[in-house]
């Protein structure tokens, strides 16, 4: 018999992240669980360095409840009690959002319930970068730094931490989508100011990068 929780994995598969695409960002739907990350199997992490590439043509293909999940978790997951991620972050404060767009909306990245958090109904993909690709890719992950929480730094010292949080961040996507046979590439292309006033990011907030992710175009 399904649990309630992979019930809901099920149904997030099933409907490729649609169910809360009606919610305003006024008013948030409750998260929706992601099924739990595997964490293990994957390549040996020489064979995913070997095929480490970006790659710039995209299927539309949705990806997976359970490569979403494993992605995340990759990408910025919890991997320790103490609840610290599995990319290093800045004097151990948690300044770095991830926000997943796609073509249902975007959602922000949860971390210590490993949940998906509704944002937008919008689908915003096309204003996630500068290239063609972002608009149709199922999956562009944008970065978003909290600079309120980066205090005793210069003003642009926290474009910097938060970038070199972010670096972390994206080559664990890029070493997870190499060891998955998914196709990614990591993107400073993109009109962060723009992205920001679209996402209705409040002031001190930024976007540092946006990262997509999806099937190779065949
Ligand atoms: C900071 C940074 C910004 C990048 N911005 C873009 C970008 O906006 N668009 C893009 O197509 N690739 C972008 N890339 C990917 C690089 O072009 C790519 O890593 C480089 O050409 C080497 O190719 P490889 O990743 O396949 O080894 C960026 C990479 C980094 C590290």
């Amino acid at each position: 018999m399904m649990t309630r929780r992979q019930a809901q994995a099920g149904m997030l598969a099933g409907v490729a992240l649609a169910a809360p695409a009606s919610v305003a960002l006024a008013q948030p739907a409750a998260p929706v669980p992601l099924p739990p990350a595997r964490g293990e199997g994957g390549q040996p992490l020489t064979a995913a360095l070997k095929l480490r590439r970006s790659t710039r043509a995209y299927s539309e293909r949705p990806l997976p409840a359970q490569v979403l999940s494993d992605l995340l978790w990759a990408a910025f997951g919890v991997n320790r009690p103490s609840g610290d991620r599995t990319a290093p972050y800045w004097r151990h404060v948690m300044v770095m959002d991830i926000y997943v767009a796609t073509a249902d909306g975007v959602w922000l990245y949860e971390p210590k319930t490993h949940a998906l958090l509704p944002y937008m109904k919008d689908d915003i993909r096309a204003a996630t970068g500068l290239q063609d690709f972002v608009a149709t890719a199922p999956l562009n992950l944008v970065y978003v730094a909290h600079g309120e929480r980066m205090t005793d730094v210069f003003a642009e010292d926290r474009n910097l931490y938060a970038c070199v949080d972010t670096g972390f961040i994206g080559q664990n996507v890029y070493l997870f989508c190499a060891s998955e046979g998914l196709a990614t590439v990591f993107r400073g292309s993109v009109d962060g100011a723009k992205l920001a006033a679209t996402m209705k990011l409040p002031d001190q907030q930024f976007v540092t990068f946006a990262q997509t992710v999806g099937y190779p175009r065949s």
